[in-house]
């Protein structure tokens, strides 16, 4: 059988921002028959993240996240339903998901990456397992949860840095169920800032694109802020931390900028953190 695939046609460079002939579409033939410990899936859903930058590069900076190959199929997040199996846990028609998913059609994969996953968890929505009850849900919410310091009824504010992406989108929703008074998107459009006040929740959104972000947060946040759910670094968390008396961080998040230039230009304002004693 024929199957398409996406492979990594060349690198973008350690600084350069990814083009789309970056990627190549080709097409493969897919073995007629699976081992045992094997099954055949259809691909239903694949998750795009900011982690994959890193993975376009030879040397992708940490331990933890291999780079792709040139000329191999790129994998991530991804989620299928099984069309034949040869491994005891799977059964024809089970929905099946992995962290090592390849931007294939139709594969054939060791059952041993795959979990299954289950569409009544989130009301037959199953791309939810890769967002909101996924990798970005649980980085929100850990990231709050551990790092927030967030303490209902106690009038805090927090602000959210790339307020509109995966992350930062829950991140605020989060902070409001967890007790925040006044949640503060940071985003790049007007239409994000929109969508974050009238559909996510947000109590006021700043386009870091328009106008001075420092003052547009004293006139957001007059008392303060209080939790900072970071996800860019940069100028932006430098303009936040640096006008900001007390308040909870949660850098884990925050390299959106640093994956496109990289080079060290993630906080200036250290003597603020050391001073606030985060
Ligand atoms: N997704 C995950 O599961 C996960 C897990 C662990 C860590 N993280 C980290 O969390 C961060 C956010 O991830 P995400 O999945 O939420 O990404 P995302 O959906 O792509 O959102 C990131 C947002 O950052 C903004 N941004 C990009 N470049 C920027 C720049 N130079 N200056 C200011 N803002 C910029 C963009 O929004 P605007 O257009 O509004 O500027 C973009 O929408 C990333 O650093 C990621 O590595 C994510």
């Amino acid at each position: 059988m024929i199957v398409q695939r996406v492979v990594l046609n060349s690198r973008p460079g350690k600084n350069g921002n990814p083009v789309a002939e970056n990627f190549r579409v080709e097409e493969v033939n897919l073995p007629d028959n699976i081992n045992e410990g094997q099954v055949q899936v259809r691909t239903l859903y694949l998750s795009v993240d900011p982690y994959m930058r890193c993975r376009m590069n030879e040397d992708t900076g940490t331990d933890y996240i291999t780079p792709w190959q040139l000329s191999q199929v790129v994998d991530g997040g991804g989620i299928g339903i099984i069309e034949e199996s040869k491994h005891a846990n799977f059964t024809k028609g089970d929905f099946v998901i992995s962290f090592y998913w390849p931007w294939q059609t139709k594969v054939i994969l060791d059952g041993n990456i795959l979990e299954k996953a289950d569409p009544q968890l989130v009301d037959g929505h199953l791309s939810y397992l890769l967002g909101a009850v996924g990798m970005p849900g649980l980085t929100s919410l850990i990231g709050i949860q551990e790092k927030g310091h967030v303490i209902a009824g106690s009038n805090q504010t927090m602000v959210v840095s790339g307020a509109a992406g995966a992350c930062g989108s829950l991140a605020g929703q989060i902070g409001h169920l967890m007790g925040c008074s006044r949640v503060v998107g940071i985003c790049g459009t007007h239409e994000k800032c929109l969508l974050l006040t009238s559909e996510l929740g947000f109590d006021a959104a700043i386009n870091y694109k328009k106008g001075n972000v420092a003052e547009q947060l004293r006139e957001l946040c007059p008392a303060g802020v209080d939790v900072y759910f970071d996800n860019v670094g940069g100028d932006i968390s430098d303009a936040v931390i640096s006008q900001i008396c007390t308040m909870s961080i949660n850098f884990s998040s925050s390299l959106a900028v640093l994956y496109f230039h990289l080079q060290f230009i993630f906080v200036k304002n250290y003597i603020c953190i050391v001073q606030m004693k985060l």
